[in-house]
């Protein structure tokens, strides 16, 4: 088969790279391999709805249109993390609201637009939205991204090295205004139910304390550590706190989530102080939530080219028809994995690995 359109879009959070995936396939599709590229709109909502009109606009993107863009972070076709066709939320006249099934609608728009073949670039989610589309016979080539590094079956997807260099920053700044003030200090860091961010940061930021989702706390160790080390002489400590940390025989903190929506994650660093403050009747202890700013701004070096070349192998896939397939970074090559395989298993921080032992043998705890 010969393709000749191509659409791209990008689903979930957002996270510095995707501009610059976007670059790489229209920039190869459109000069190698003559390609028409066409940028869905939010997510999949621009498929779902052929009128949908949000501010990015369906459209068509040539080389022109994706100049400048690797170092610009969003998305120019915007996304969004509540776009599931399969469970699209509807609100019926008297308000109810609920989910339909409008998969076939896309597949039917798909073919309106003469579409040959899509690259998603997504996060786990999109990724399984994604392998339903393929079930349904849709061409589609996957790229990995997220900020929370999660996704199976890559070493690592683009956003992560951007987002612990952002946190890395922030606990810099936090350290010295910690040791002015001799203060304990607690930062959230994003990552959902995976603790790289967390992990990563705390060790680049010489953090204290790295409370993990993979590893339930108790208060009351990180009361005894902070305890112990004043005591021999340390004035300020600072405690990195994944936003999906749970105390041991606790659960997530997390909002209920509305139809259609995830659970967000809020509350996990106010909760660790609220307990530590039960321990050590600290009034100068601070909580800092860093939130969605470890999701903007330019991606990082590594990142961008990361970035480039999942965007180029995609586009080479799509060019040589293996579908179904996502584009995964093992062992420093960028390779083609079964889609399947990506979301078989969701990546977290396994305790075990050498990089917590090596972060215990520093003295970091991990609140157990
Ligand atoms: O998956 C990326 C992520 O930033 C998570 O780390 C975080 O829990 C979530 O998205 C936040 O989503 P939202 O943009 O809906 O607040």
């Amino acid at each position: 088969m010969s393709v000749k359109r191509v659409a791209i879009n990008t689903g979930g959070g957002d996270c510095p790279g995707l501009n610059a995936v976007i670059r790489a396939v229209v920039t190869v599709g459109r000069e190698r391999y003559g390609w028409e590229v066409i940028g869905i709109e939010d997510a999949l909502n621009g498929l779902v709805d052929l009128d949908y009109r949000g501010p990015h606009g369906n459209r068509w993107l040539g080389v022109d249109d994706v100049r400048g863009l690797l170092s610009r972070g969003g998305t120019i076709l915007g996304t969004s993390n509540r776009s599931d066709p399969f469970r699209h939320v509807v609100t019926d006249a008297d308000g109810t609201r609920r989910e339909i099934d409008v998969s076939d609608r896309v597949m039917e728009n798909f073919r309106k637009l003469d579409l040959d073949a899509m690259v998603a670039i997504g996060g786990d989610g999109s990724m399984a939205i994604a392998k339903k589309f393929i079930d349904k016979g849709m061409k589609l080539v996957g790229v990995p991204k997220t900020i929370d590094n999660d996704l199976g079956a890559t070493d690592q997807t683009f956003g992560f090295d951007t987002a612990i260099g952002i946190a890395t920053e922030a606990l810099d700044r936090i350290r010295d205004t910690a040791d002015s003030h001799d203060r304990v200090m607690l930062v959230e860091v994003m990552g959902r139910n995976a603790g790289w961010i967390a992990l990563h940061s705390g060790i680049a930021g010489g953090a204290d304390a790295i409370l993990l989702p993979e590893i339930p706390y108790r208060a009351e160790a990180i009361a005894e550590l902070i305890t112990t080390r004043r005591a021999r002489g340390k004035n300020y400590f600072i405690i990195v706190v994944a936003e999906g940390a749970t105390p041991q025989g606790g659960t997530v903190s997390q909002l209920e989530a509305r139809l259609g929506e995830m659970p967000r994650l809020m509350g996990a660093a106010h909760r660790v102080a609220a307990a530590l403050d039960d321990y050590l009747d600290d009034p100068s202890m601070r909580v800092t939530v860093l939130g969605h700013i470890q999701r903007g701004g330019a991606p990082s070096t590594y990142d961008r080219v990361l970035a480039t070349r999942y965007g180029v192998k995609a586009a080479q896939l799509v060019h040589e028809g293996q579908f179904g397939k996502m584009v995964a970074l093992r062992g420093g090559e960028i390779v083609a994995v079964d889609l399947s395989e990506a979301i078989a298993k969701p990546k977290v921080v396994d305790p075990s690995l050498q990089i917590v032992a090596q972060a215990r043998e520093l003295g970091i705890s991990f609140g157990e």
